[in-house]
């Protein structure tokens, strides 16, 4: 099963596709983490996206494409994945098509996580993110056991540089700008699936268990 998830900054992607990697056992992928675990590290790469990152803008699409393709052709990925985070603009999801339809292959599902503007700068204020494992948190809507402890693995939780306010108005219009047409594709190839992200969690995750089966 190869899945995409889709939805603005904060709409719920990566928290959805973790669920999703669990149930039915195919790898997580996000390009948010992957750029951050390579900032982490120092890498060339990291150092690139991260002057991205900061204002809010998309890393090229050049430093992106090949890395997820070749990500997706790894022998784990073999009976599917959750895609988070890619494609986010449509020469990303072209590539991706054209990747997939070289190996005869393509994807199953393009979710869409709607949530409205007005209710993402209050949960991106609230997510707190793991620096050791990126486990995903919100102090109301999912805290932690221990205040400011990663609950899967002891590691501090912080408030991410890109989820002050500033910078979430940002993402936001870029979203709008080069993300959103994506929803457009998608349902041109009749794999578009629409699921309210204004919900609770659990919600949201048996809405896209319906769809999935
Ligand atoms: P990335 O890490 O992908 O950020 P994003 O798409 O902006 O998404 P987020 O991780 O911020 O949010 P999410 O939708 O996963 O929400 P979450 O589940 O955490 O990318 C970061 C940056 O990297 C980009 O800005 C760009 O620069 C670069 N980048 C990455 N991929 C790229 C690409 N392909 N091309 C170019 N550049 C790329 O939830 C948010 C919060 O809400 C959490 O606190 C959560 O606990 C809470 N929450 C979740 N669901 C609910 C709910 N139902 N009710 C209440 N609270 C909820």
């Amino acid at each position: 099963m190869k899945i995409i998830m889709l939805g603005a900054p904060g709409a719920g992607k990566g928290t959805q596709a973790k669920k999703i990697a669990e149930k039915y056992g195919i790898p997580h992928i996000s390009t948010g983490d992957i750029f951050r675990a390579n900032i982490k590290n120092g890498t060339e790469l990291g150092k690139k996206a991260k002057t991205y990152m900061d204002q809010g803008a998309l890393v090229p699409d050049e430093l992106v494409v090949d890395l997820v393709v070749d990500r997706v052709g790894q022998e784990d990925a073999k009976n599917g994945y959750v895609l988070d985070g890619f494609p986010r603009t449509i020469p990303q999801a072209e590539a991706l098509d054209k990747a997939l339809a070289a190996i005869n292959d393509k994807v199953d599902y393009a979710i869409n996580v709607e949530v409205p503007d007005e209710n993402i700068i209050n949960r991106m204020s609230g997510r707190r993110a793991c620096v050791d494992c990126g486990g995903t948190y919100h102090i109301k809507y999912n805290p932690t056991k221990v205040e400011g402890v990663c609950d899967a693995c002891g590691g501090k939780l912080i408030l991410r540089d890109d989820d002050k306010p500033e910078t979430v108005k940002n993402r936001l219009s870029v979203y709008h700008e080069q993300t959103q047409p994506l929803i457009d594709y998608y349902s041109k190839q009749g794999i578009l699936k629409e699921v309210d992200g204004t919900v609770d969690m659990e919600e949201v995750f048996n809405a896209i268990t319906a769809i999935l089966g």
